[in-house]
């Protein structure tokens, strides 16, 4: 397995739509709209990490390209829960991909207390000998939801998937409170937006 060769593809797609999705927030920013996107981020799984799936999930070298649907892999943050579904809404309209399967971790949170949205999306990337198409799970959530994971996925590699259940109360308890968090924050949607358009729209009078 040539993992270099194997892998190129897939940080192609992350390149390119971590590009193309910011590029959503820059329209909005230069429209003066209010962005669904915050930021973005992406990344290819590493390879260890690949290999770890393999193991636990009892997946096959020739199988990955179907089976691992996280090899490539982006994540965009919201301000709020209704951006989310409009962040949906806007990739399902795109034509540049195809979703495959979405698991609403919103509606269904997990055991941990997890929330987010997850795509997965088929996205063709044009490589030298012709088109390739392959999976890319989009997760999308908002800051709070991401402060949440990002904390609570550092205690799972701290005590390597094994929380004590004191702790694992603990962040139950705390996605509860990110939960209620972006619910007070939407009752206040309406008053944070105009504040910010005026905000964003001095700094650019600044500017030019
Ligand atoms: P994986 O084997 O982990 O891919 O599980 P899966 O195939 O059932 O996919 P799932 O929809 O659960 O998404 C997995 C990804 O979502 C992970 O790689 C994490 O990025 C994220 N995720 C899922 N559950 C949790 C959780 O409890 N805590 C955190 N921090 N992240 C999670
Ligand atoms: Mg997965």
């Amino acid at each position: 397995m040539d993992w270099q060769v194997f892998l190129n593809p897939y940080s192609q797609a992350v390149d390119e739509l971590k590009i193309k999705l910011k590029g959503v927030r820059e329209q909005c920013v230069i429209e003066n709209r209010h962005s669904p996107v915050e930021f973005v981020t992406g990344r290819v799984k590493p390879i260890a990490s690949i290999l770890d799936k393999m193991k636990r999930k009892n997946i096959l070298i020739n199988e990955i390209e179907e089976e691992i649907q996280d090899i490539a892999g982006l994540r965009i943050m919201c301000q709020f829960v209704d951006d989310i579904y409009a962040v949906i809404e806007l990739l399902r309209k795109r034509k540049d991909l195809d979703f495959v399967e979405e698991r609403n971790y919103i509606t269904h949170k997990k055991e941990s207390g997890y929330r987010s949205f997850h795509v997965v999306v088929s996205y063709p990337v044009q490589t030298v000998d012709g088109e390739k198409r392959i999976l890319v799970e989009i997760q999308i959530r908002t800051l709070a939801m991401n402060f949440w994971a990002t904390i609570e996925h550092s205690l799972n590699y701290k005590y390597e998937g094994a929380i004590p259940m004191n702790i694992q109360d603990r962040l139950q308890r705390a996605a509860e409170a990110a939960f209620r968090l972006d619910e007070e924050m939407s009752l206040i949607k309406g008053e944070i937006q105009e504040a910010q358009k005026i905000f964003d729209q001095k700094e650019k009078r600044k500017r030019t």
